[in-house]
């Protein structure tokens, strides 16, 4: 029997994106319904690749490369969505990595139910926006892509805590932010499929960063931790930048992510 951490490793090798999703989604069965069935399906340890395999397109361009287009025209559209998927791809692998990078961290079972149905989720995700791309006659890898994509998960490679705090509570939560106003652009544009499937992201999306607060604070309680400080000191340490309002706060609070977490770290406007 493959260990979970060895399953995760197959999905963050595997490059082409419709193979990788449909692998995750494979595995994640496995995983429920051993769980369901009362089986263990042991953790292991395995060595997952620093950068996951990634497909021969769409081009990893500086993000300051990427071509901009206006949000209102077909083009712009495309361009929005091709984005999503992009960012739908990596999450898939960050979730995965979360489950096969720090098995050497004690954590309850829930941990690993968490990332795994996490990762499940990216991938219909990036499933249901490859097919929005088609419906308008691209796809995934016919435009470029940005090239800073796994930073994060390669700063906090050997820090639990860093990867927490800055890929679901800071990465993930900004996602909450500006779909509100990407859904608003394909209601003007009146392309229902888009919609629909940008609702099931923003409703999945909450639950992700609800995981990363809930065992940023277990560890922190673990080890006798303020979480509010430790987290301050890690996204001034991992992430480049200040965060951006404005902040969808109630979905933030949603996700057990208080205002006096991210407030402190904001543009100040
Ligand atoms: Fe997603
Ligand atoms: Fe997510």
């Amino acid at each position: 029997m493959k260990t979970l951490a060895e399953m995760a490793v197959e999905v963050l090798t595997t490059a082409d994106g419709r193979e990788k999703t449909a692998l995750s989604h494979r595995h994640a069965a496995t995983w429920f319904a051993a769980r369901a069935a009362g089986e263990e399906i042991p953790i292991g340890q395995a060595a997952p690749p620093l950068r996951p395999a990634r497909p021969e397109k769409p081009a990893l361009l500086d993000p300051r490369e990427v071509p901009r287009r206006r949000p209102g025209s077909p083009q712009g559209r495309i361009a929005i969505l091709h984005a999503v998927a992009h960012i739908e791809l990596n999450a898939v692998d960050l979730h995965w990595d979360m489950v096969a990078r720090f098995t050497h961290v004690p954590f309850p079972i829930g941990f690993y139910d968490d990332w795994v149905k996490s990762a499940d989720e990216e991938s219909k995700h990036f499933n249901l926006i490859c097919d929005c791309l088609e419906s308008l006659g691209s796809h995934y890898g016919a435009l470029p892509a940005h090239a800073g994509m796994w930073r994060a998960a390669e700063d906090t490679v050997d820090d639990i805590y860093g990867r927490l705090a800055v890929v679901p509570m800071v990465l993930e939560a900004r996602g909450l932010d500006v779909t509100p106003n990407m859904i608003e652009v394909f209601r003007k544009a009146q392309l229902q499929n888009v919609i629909d499937a940008l609702e099931v992201i923003y409703a999945e999306e909450v639950g992700h960063v609800a995981y990363g607060s809930k065992w940023f604070n277990f560890l922190c309680g673990r080890d006798g931790l303020d979480p509010k400080p430790k987290f301050h000191e890690l996204v001034r340490h991992y992430f480049h930048g200040a965060l951006k309002p404005p902040f969808n706060e109630e979905k933030r609070a949603e996700a057990g992510l208080p205002p006096d977490f991210y407030w402190p770290l904001a543009d100040q406007l």
